[in-house]
C-alpha cells in the first residue's frame, strides 16, 4: 500500500551523531570576534581559552577542585591522553557495550598491554556496572553513541572506590547529568552535543586523578602531546588555557558562541530538557508501532542523544539492505541526513536528539520514517 508523502519537512534535516547540528540560527558571522591571525598566547587568545574553560565549568557544573583542560585530537585525544598517563599503576577494568568503548579496550590490551579485565555487553545492553571491581581503574563510556545505551546514573560507582573511574562522556556532556563525585576523568569533544567543531577535546580531572598523575610515572614513553606533568607535578598551565600545542581560535570562538547559546536556553537543565523532548518524540513514535523499536533493551538505559532504532517487521528479508535503503530515501527527500546506524552497529537508524536539534524537526521527521518504511517494504515486495 503506497503512502503519500508527508506534507511537512524538517526545517533542518541534520540529525548526524557527530559532528552534530550547529546551534539553532547559526551563521559564520557569529564567529566574527575570533582573534584570527593572533597568537593564542597573546592576552586576547589566553582570555578566550580561559573563557572556554570557565564556561565549561559553569554550564556543566564542574566542581571547583576539578581541572578542565583543552586538549588536541578531540575526544579520542582526551581519552587516550588519560589512559596513557594514568593507567598501569594498578589493574584496569575495560568496559564496552558498543564500538567506541571497544576501541578503548583495544588500546589497553593491544597497545598498553596492561593487566585488565574486559567486561562487554552486546549492542542494546549495559553490563552490570555495579558488579565491577571499582578498586581497579575502570574505563567506560557514559553514553554509547553507536548503540544508544547510556548509564542511567552513577549509583553503580562506589564513592569510596580505590581505582579511578575514567569516563568517555562525549555524547553525554551537555545532555545528561554527570555525577562528578563518582567520576575521576571525564572527556568530551566540541563536535558533539553543542554542535561545535571537531579537533579539540576537553579533559576534566578530579583531585584523585591529579594525585595519581603526581605520584605515578607510566613505564612507557609519552609523546609531548600526551604529557600532563612537568617534573613530576601537574602542568597547571594546560588547565588555565596554556594548551600543549596550537589550538584553532576559530573553533574556540565557535565553542564560546555555543556556550552562550546553552546559557540562553537555561544551561544544563535547559539542554537536558531539549534532548529529552526530542528523544521522547522518537520513543513515542516507536511505542505506537510494531515495526520499529529502540535498540536499547532497558528503557532506563535509553539514550536521549544518540537514539538508535531497529526495524522489527518480519517481512524484512535483509535487515542491513533494508535499513540502508530507508536511510537513502530519507536523505534523497532531504528530510534526514546521516541517520544510518554506525558501521559496526546492528542495522537500523540513529537519530541525534541532542539539544541543538529542534523538537519540531524531530516531530516532522517521524511521518517521513513511516513513509520511507512503507515505500521500502513495497519496493521489496515488488522485487520479490
Ligand atoms: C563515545 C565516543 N567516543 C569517542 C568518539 C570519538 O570522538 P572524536 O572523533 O571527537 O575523537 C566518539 C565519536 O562519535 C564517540 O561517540
Amino acid at each position: 500500500m503506497a503512502m503519500t508523502k508527508p506534507a511537512t519537512r524538517p526545517a533542518n534535516p541534520r540529525f548526524s551523531s557527530g559532528p552534530c547540528a550547529k546551534i539553532p540560527g547559526f551563521s559564520l558571522d557569529m564567529l566574527n570576534d575570533a582573534p584570527l591571525g593572533r597568537s593564542h598566547r597573546a592576552s586576547v587568545g589566553k582570555s578566550k581559552l580561559a573563557a572556554a574553560i570557565d564556561g565549561t565549568r559553569e554550564v556543566l557544573g564542574v566542581p571547583d577542585d576539578y581541572r578542565i583542560g583543552i586538549v588536541p585530537a578531540s575526544d579520542t585525544g582526551a581519552v587516550e591522553m588519560a589512559m596513557w598517563s594514568l593507567l598501569g599503576e594498578r589493574k584496569a577494568t575495560m568496559v564496552a557495550w558498543e564500538s567506541f568503548g571497544a576501541g578503548w579496550v583495544t588500546d589497553c590490551v593491544k597497545q598498553l598491554k596492561i593487566d585488565a579485565d574486559i567486561v562487554e555487553a552486546d549492542y542494546g545492553q549495559l553490563p552490570d556496572m555495579a558488579a565491577l571491581d571499582w578498586d581497579t581503574d575502570v574505563v567506560f563510556t557514559w553514553n554509547g553513541t553507536t548503540s544508544g545505551v547510556r548509564m542511567p546514573n552513577g549509583d553503580a560507582i562506589p564513592a569510596d572506590r580505590a581505582g579511578l573511574s575514567i569516563c568517555d562522556a562525549t555524547s553525554a556532556a551537555f545532555a545528561q547529568d554527570l555525577p562528578w563525585d563518582k567520576l575521576d576523568v571525564v572527556t568530551f569533544s566540541w563536535q558533539k552535543v553543542l554542535g561545535g567543531e571537531a579537533a579539540h577535546g576537553i579533559l576534566i580531572l578530579s583531585p584523585r586523578a591529579v594525585a595519581r598523575l603526581e605520584s605515578y610515572t607510566p613505564p612507557w614513553p609519552l609523546p609531548k602531546i600526551f604529557r600532563l606533568t612537568k617534573g613530576g607535578k601537574l602542568n597547571e598551565g594546560i588547565f588555565e588555557g596554556a594548551t600543549i600545542n596550537t589550538p584553532s581560535m576559530l573553533c574556540v570562538e565557535d565553542y564560546l558562541v555555543a556556550l552562550d547559546w546553552a546559557r540562553s536556553v537555561g544551561g544544563l537543565s535547559g539542554l537536558k530538557a531539549r534532548a529529552d523532548a526530542n528523544a521522547r518524540t522518537v520513543w513515542d513514535f516507536c511505542e505506537d508501532r510494531d515495526w520499529i523499536a529502540n535498540l536499547a533493551d532497558d528503557p532506563a538505559t535509553r539514550s536521549n542523544t544518540s537514539v538508535c532504532l531497529k526495524f522489527t517487521d518480519g517481512r524484512i528479508s535483509d535487515a542491513e539492505a533494508f535499513a540502508k535503503a530507508v536511510q537513502k530515501r530519507l536523505e534523497a527527500e532531504g528530510v534526514a541526513l546521516d541517520v544510518g546506524a554506525y558501521r559496526d552497529a546492528p542495522a537500523g537508524l540513529r537519530i541525534w536528539c541532542g539539544g541543538t536539534v529542534e523538537t519540531a524537526d524531530v516531530e516532522a521527521l517521524m511521518p517521513w520514517i513511516e513513509w520511507a518504511f512503507h515505500a521500502e517494504l513495497d519496493a521489496q515486495a515488488q522485487a520479490a
